[in-house]
Formats: C-alpha cells, structure tokens, sequence
C-alpha cells in the first residue's frame, strides 16, 4: 500500500498527534508479514500549510528542521520510509491549483476546521486558511496514495480529497474508461484517534488551547507531574472508563492504555479502591517512562543534527520528488498543459 501523511511543524509534538498519527506511521513503516506487500510510505512536514498562520521566519526554519529530528526520535526510519518536506517538492502546489479549480466554495465553506481556526485567528483569516484542504488533497494525490494515517479530526479532509478524485476522473478522463487518481482511505488508530485535552474534555487534546492542554513528547518529566496533576477529572471518584459520563477519566484512562499497554479492565481493577489522585500520580510515571527512550534518543540527534539533517532530506527529497514527476506529467498530459522538457 502506499502511505502519505503530514504533521504541522508548530514545534512541537503532543500525544494527540503521537498517537492520531505518528504511532500509526512507525506501525505502518515496518515490514508486514512474509508474503504480504511492503508499504511504501511518505512521511512529510507540511510547512506550506502551517504558513496559513502568521509564523517568525527563523522561527519557522527552526521548527522545520526540528521536525524531521523529532520524527527520527520517535522512530521513523529514512531506510524504512521516505522523510521530507513539503515545500522541498515541486508539484505540491501546482497540483493544488488544478484541484482548486475543480472545487465548488460550498465544500471549503462546510469544513469544520477552517470555521475553528478562523475564530482563532480572527485578525488573520487569508485564502490559505480557507483553500487549505484543496493542498492537503493535492499532498495525497500527488503521491497516489491508498491510505492516509491521521487523527479523527483529519477525515473530513480525506473526504474532500476523495470528492475530488472523483470530479478530476469526471473532469479528465483516461481512454478506456481509466482514472488517473483512486480513492485515498482514511486510517484512524483502534485507539487515540481523538486524544482530549486535559483541560477541557469536550475539546481535542490542542497546542491552541494553551499548554494546560496537552502533554508534548518533549515536556520534562516535572512539566508531566504537574500537567497530569492538574488535568480536569469528572464528579465521583471511581476509575471507570465511560466516554459518556466521565470523560475526562476516560480520556486519562485512554493515554493510559496506551503508553503501558493495559488494558481498561486491568486499570479499572488495578484502581478499584483508590482515587484520582493516585491513578494521576501513577498515570505521570507511565507517561514518562513511555517518552523516555523518544527524549534520550532525541538528544542524542542533536548533537550531529547538520549531517543527519542533510543526509535525511537529500535521501527523502530525490525520493518523493520522483513521485510526484511521476503524477504531474500524466496530469499535465490529461489537462492539456504543455509538455515540460
Ligand atoms: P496537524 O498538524 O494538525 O496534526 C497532525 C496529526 O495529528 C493528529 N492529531 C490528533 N490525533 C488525535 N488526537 C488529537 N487531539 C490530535 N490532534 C492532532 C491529526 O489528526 C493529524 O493526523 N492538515 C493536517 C496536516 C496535513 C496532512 C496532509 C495530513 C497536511 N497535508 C496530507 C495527511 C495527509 C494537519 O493540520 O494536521
């Protein structure tokens, strides 16, 4: 199968991008059982999209390179997976322009993360913010992906994608009733598709809602206590889980299992006559003993980042960008568009 996804480089990763997304990469990079294909995956940092709001430049150059450190930390593989960045592959957003012409306002408008984020950024709402999407279709679409490992709150996006393939085959068909594109499917994880924040469970697990809100893959081990400590719990004192009427435990409950590998019976069981405050206290050690080897490692890259960096993005660039000359000629040849020699 082949594989793309992207991760904001905001400069930093909280659990909720961890497990929405990142967990499914490192599963989906490593070989499948003999006799089953290899994927081919695409792993990149979307810096065009993060530029839909205001960023400081060298900031940003920063957070870019920074990235890619962070996804080597937690365990991508450049020999398993093709690295790179966006904006480092021409076609990204050429392809965007074809699919934007392709696309009807009525679908931009309906999506729930534009009308977020332009509440957000109130002073700041650019036609970036609101063609967003058409670039997170052209993204997948150039690379012809089967699957698209994210986060719940991605599917609607993945959604417009597919719309889309279908109005370009409608649009620009191939002889003998072919398509040039398929139909990319969302991958959600069994678990942790929707991490909530600790300060408000009604709310994704978000760096916009302050950093109360989440725990970064990088936060130190005293930042963790204290954020666990003081996340949101619900009325009653039992360790129960029940999206319904505790969710907020729930959500506790959910990081839980995930960073020991238990479990909701064995954590009920394991607290059955304690509080919160020590299911907190031993959900803060669990967490940290989780991104200890993430944060070793990710020291440890500091150190030579120049070489790894270069040696990384040269390696993922020529890779990725032979794909994507792959796609754009036969879409130039299907639209129409002059032949690039
Ligand atoms: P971004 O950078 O906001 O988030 C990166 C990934 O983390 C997931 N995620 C979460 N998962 C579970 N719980 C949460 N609280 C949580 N918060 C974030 C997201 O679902 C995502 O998978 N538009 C995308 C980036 C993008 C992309 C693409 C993704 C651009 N082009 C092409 C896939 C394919 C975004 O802003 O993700």
């Amino acid at each position: 199968m082949k594989i793309l996804s992207g991760i904001q480089p905001t400069g930093l990763i909280h659990l909720g991008n961890y497990f929405g997304a990142l967990k499914q990469w490192l599963d989906l990079q490593t070989c499948l059982p003999v006799g089953m294909e290899k994927n081919d995956c695409y792993f990149m940092v979307v810096d065009l999209h993060a530029l839909t709001i205001p960023q400081n430049s060298a900031q940003f150059k920063q957070n870019i390179e920074s990235a890619i450190l962070d996804y080597l930390a937690v365990g991508l593989d450049p020999k398993k997976c093709t690295l790179f960045v966006q904006s480092q592959v021409v076609g990204h957003t050429e392809l965007a322009w074809i699919l934007g012409t392709l696309t009807p306002l009525g679908e931009l408008e309906r999506m729930t993360q534009f009308k977020e984020k332009s509440q957000q950024h109130k002073d700041s709402v650019n036609a970036g913010l609101f063609t967003y999407p058409i670039l997170q279709a052209a993204d997948i679409l150039l690379y012809q992906a089967d699957g698209v490992p994210v986060g719940k709150d991605q599917e609607q996006h993945i959604e417009l994608a597919r719309t889309l393939v279908r109005k370009f085959n409608l649009h620009y068909p191939l002889p003998k009733n072919k398509a040039l594109f398929k139909e990319p499917a969302t991958i959600l994880p069994k678990e942790g598709a929707k991490i909530l924040s600790l300060n408000d469970p009604s709310k994704k697990m978000s760096k916009s809602l302050g950093a109360d809100s989440y725990v970064a893959i990088f936060d130190r081990p005293e930042i963790i206590r204290k954020k666990i400590m003081s996340a949101v719990t619900d009325s009653g004192r039992e360790i129960k889980f029940d999206m319904k009427e505790k969710p907020a435990i729930s959500n506790l409950m959910t990081i839980y299992k995930l960073v020991s590998g238990k479990d909701f019976a064995q954590i009920e069981n394991q607290f059955k006559n304690k509080g919160y405050g020590d299911f907190k206290k031993d959900l803060a050690e669990k967490i940290i003993e989780f991104l200890k080897p993430i944060q070793d490692k990710r020291i440890k890259l500091e150190k030579d980042k120049k070489k790894i960096l270069s040696q990384t993005l040269e390696l993922g660039r020529k890779k990725a960008q032979k794909e994507a000359d792959k796609t754009m000629k036969l879409v130039r040849e299907v639209v129409g568009l002059p032949e690039i020699k």
